[in-house]
Order: structure tokens, then C-alpha cells, then sequence
């Protein structure tokens, strides 16, 4: 059991291999000043452990006899919601990937040298560091089985699979549209399973290397519509509404992007951080009680959404939407930019293209700002536009804006990723 004074880092590994526990408990040698370390034989014998000893990471093999990784790591989910889910396996079977994508944070492929151990870990500790003293939020995060989505896109995904025509990049094209779907298959095809010597960053390219067979397992066993058919509906806070405002984002921060000449591969990931920046919100839904508490406060305050948050967990959902992000592996440039797309002077890396064009477009749409100009610098975080030097760049911006809404924002061109 672990003592009060004991600081490091609490960690279970799991195989029922005595080879790997041996190399395992051999390569982390080094790291026991850091790491106070448990090592399992079997998913029982893991369970025992953790409910004796605070643990904060759990890394268990996917293949045992009796209960296999998958199980196990459901289990952890289901009794230990702050814990964070590492799964470590040799066993690369497509359909798995599935099941291990709903109940593990991270998929380590083995053999697993102690630097890439040292790397993931530290990152995930660094994120559970960040959100410590915020239990509430972390394990809401951690306990996530799936995003609530939207039932017409899920009828549009059906559709293009059974058409006899099935176009990988039109059904990419609209997973895009669909925040809790593109997040997902992006955490899958960034999983160390499939091996990419690259992040993967758009959807239509996930759609393309995953292939049909796991797009419908997804599309239809993930799960998240029946979460939405429960009615996850409320006042100032429907799903509609937020993917309307979530698409206008992406199409703006795509727009800003290409107005600078920034380069196709950055205007594209400007969209899906646009598509992807109020995730937290989503999330925040699924705390029992809070959305009517949300609600309650704006109402009561007169408040910003942000601001109520704070007052009520101590973190917002933008923070939230990144640290999700980034548990599932999703691109550093991007969940940074969604952890910080209401306060970039904050953030680490202030200079993120990605970063800058989010904060504009989202500080621009739905705010009628696109038509007051004043209303646009009230709303911007100046502070930030005049550390950057991009004042000049303003009325570009604003015209960009103006020209989308003009346009019309959910004209199909702007959603296709040419
Ligand atoms: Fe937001
Ligand atoms: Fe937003």
C-alpha cells in the first residue's frame, strides 16, 4: 500500500506472460525513483491490486486467458473512472482494435522500448497533472464510453455504405461533418496499431486506411445515438445548434487559414479544430445534473458559458475538449488549439496557426460579430492579436468572415476536403 508521502507515480502492468512481466519489471528498472510499480499475472489478480492500492495508470497485455485486456480495461473504467487505460499488445486484429478503442486511452504496440513507455506515460501524467484537484472532470473524461453524435449524419453514413456506388472519400467527407465520429476514428487510426509513420490528422484519410468494414463497426456499434435519442437536448445547449456553430468554425478557420497562405495541410487541420473545438461541451452533458446547473447559472449571472463553467468545475469545456483530445492521441497542434480557443494567450505554443484562426473564427461566428465590427474586438482576446502583431490582419479576417456568411456556411464546397 502506498504511503501518504510516497509521490510517485502509482502504475499496474498487466500480462500473463512471464517473459514480458520479467523484461517489463527489467526496462523499468530505472524508473523506479518515479514510478512505484505493480505488476499482475491475470486481470483478477490486477483487480485485487487496485482495490487495495491507489493506482493512476493501468497498462495491461489485450490477450489472457479468462478475462482479456478488453474486460479488464472495462472493468477499470467502470470502478476506477480517474484511471488512465493503457493497453500494450502484440495482437493486431482489426476487429479488436474496436472493442479496445472504447475502453483504452492508448494502444502501445510491442515490443515496447522504455523510451516510448517513458513518453506516453509522462504525457498522460502531465495531462492528469494539469486536471488534478479537478476529479470531477477527469473522471467524467476517463469514464466517457462514447460521444453523443447526430442522427442525421448517422442516417447519411448509412446511406453511403449501402449505396452500391461506396465512395471512401464522400463517406469521409461526412464523418467530418460529425464531431464525436471524426474524433473517434481518428483515435483509432492514430493507435499504435496501425503503425503510421505520421499522425493522421483528416478523417477522409482515416476513412481510406481503416476501410469500410471498420467505418460500419463503427458507425453502428459505437453506440452514441442512442445517447442522443435519450434526449440529450437542452436550452441554449443542443447538439444541433453546437454542430451548426462547430462546422461555421471549421469553414472560418479554414477560410483564415488559406487567406494567409498558411498551407493546405494546416487550412485543413484549422477545420477539424474548428469541428472538433466544443467537444468539452458534449462531454460536459454527461455529468449528472450539470447541464440544468448550467444552465441555471447563465440564466441567473447573465454569464458567458466559460465563465459559468469555471464557477461551477473549476475548469471549462474547452480545456476539457483538449485534454480529451489529447488522451486519445489526437495531433498536440490541434487539441492545443481546442484547449485554449477562448484564451490563446494562454497556451503553450501562442504562435499555432491552428491556434490563431480557431480563436478568430470562433470569436466571429455566432456572436453576429461578422456584421459589427466593434462587437469583433470586444470579443477577440486583443491582448494576444497585438503580442502576435496581427492587428493589420483584422479586417482580412473580418471580410473572410463576411464573405462565408455571405456565401452561405454550409454550402456543401465548403465542406469537402479538396
Ligand atoms: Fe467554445
Ligand atoms: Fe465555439
Amino acid at each position: 500500500m502506498r504511503g501518504d508521502s510516497d509521490l510517485r507515480k502509482a502504475i499496474l502492468f498487466v500480462d500473463d506472460e512471464v517473459n514480458v512481466i520479467q523484461s517489463l519489471k527489467r526496462i523499468t528498472r530505472e524508473m523506479r525513483s518515479e514510478w512505484n510499480m505493480f505488476f499482475a499475472g491475470s486481470g483478477e489478480k490486477a483487480l485485487q491490486i487496485l482495490s487495495q492500492n491507489r493506482t493512476e495508470i493501468i497498462i495491461s497485455d489485450m490477450r489472457m486467458p479468462g478475462m482479456d485486456g478488453a474486460e479488464l480495461l472495462q472493468k477499470v473504467r467502470d470502478r476506477f473512472p480517474h484511471m488512465i487505460r493503457i493497453v500494450l499488445s502484440g495482437y493486431f486484429k482489426r476487429e479488436n482494435n474496436l472493442r479496445l478503442a472504447k475502453v483504452a486511452h492508448q494502444c502501445l504496440a510491442k515490443p515496447c522500448d522504455i523510451n516510448t513507455l517513458k513518453s506516453c506515460i509522462e504525457r498522460l501524467s502531465m495531462l492528469q497533472q494539469r486536471f488534478s484537484g479537478k476529479e470531477k472532470v477527469v473522471a467524467a473524461v476517463n469514464s466517457i464510453r462514447d460521444l453523443p453524435s447526430l442522427p442525421g449524419l448517422y442516417k447519411l453514413i448509412v446511406q453511403e455504405l449501402e449505396s452500391p456506388e461506396i465512395s471512401l472519400k464522400k463517406i469521409g467527407e461526412v464523418i467530418a461533418q460529425d464531431i464525436a465520429m471524426s474524433a473517434r476514428i481518428l483515435q483509432i487510426v492514430n493507435s499504435a496499431f496501425f503503425g503510421l509513420p505520421r499522425k493522421v490528422t483528416l478523417p477522409w484519410q482515416a476513412v481510406t486506411l481503416l476501410g469500410l468494414e471498420i467505418i460500419k463497426g463503427l458507425v453502428l456499434g459505437a453506440q452514441i445515438f442512442t445517447t442522443l435519442e435519450k434526449g440529450l437536448k437542452y436550452k441554449g445547449l443542443s447538439l444541433y445548434k453546437l454542430w451548426k456553430h462547430s462546422v461555421a468554425v471549421g469553414v472560418t478557420a479554414r477560410e483564415i487559414a488559406r487567406s494567409e497562405a498558411i498551407g493546405s495541410k494546416t487550412a485543413e487541420e484549422c477545420f477539424v479544430a474548428g469541428i472538433l473545438h466544443d467537444i468539452g461541451k458534449i462531454l460536459l452533458l454527461k455529468i449528472p445534473g450539470y447541464p440544468q446547473q448550467l444552465e441555471g447559472f447563465i440564466y441567473e449571472k447573465q454569464c458567458s458559458c466559460s465563465i459559468a463553467e469555471q464557477e461551477l468545475l473549476g475548469t471549462t469545456h474547452a480545456e476539457v475538449g483538449g485534454y480529451l483530445l489529447e488522451l486519445w492521441g489526437i495531433p498536440g497542434n490541434i487539441a492545443g488549439a481546442v484547449a485554449h480557443h477562448h484564451h490563446p494567450g494562454e497556451a503553450e505554443d501562442k504562435r499555432s496557426s491552428i491556434l490563431t484562426c480557431l480563436h478568430v473564427a470562433n470569436s466571429l461566428i455566432g456572436r453576429e460579430a461578422a456584421l459589427d465590427e466593434d462587437a469583433f474586438f470586444h470579443v477577440l482576446d486583443m491582448q494576444y492579436i497585438r503580442e502576435l502583431k496581427l492587428e493589420s490582419k483584422l479586417a482580412k479576417w473580418l471580410e473572410c468572415c463576411r464573405k462565408i456568411e455571405k456565401e452561405g456556411m454550409f454550402q456543401s464546397k465548403h465542406l469537402s476536403f479538396q
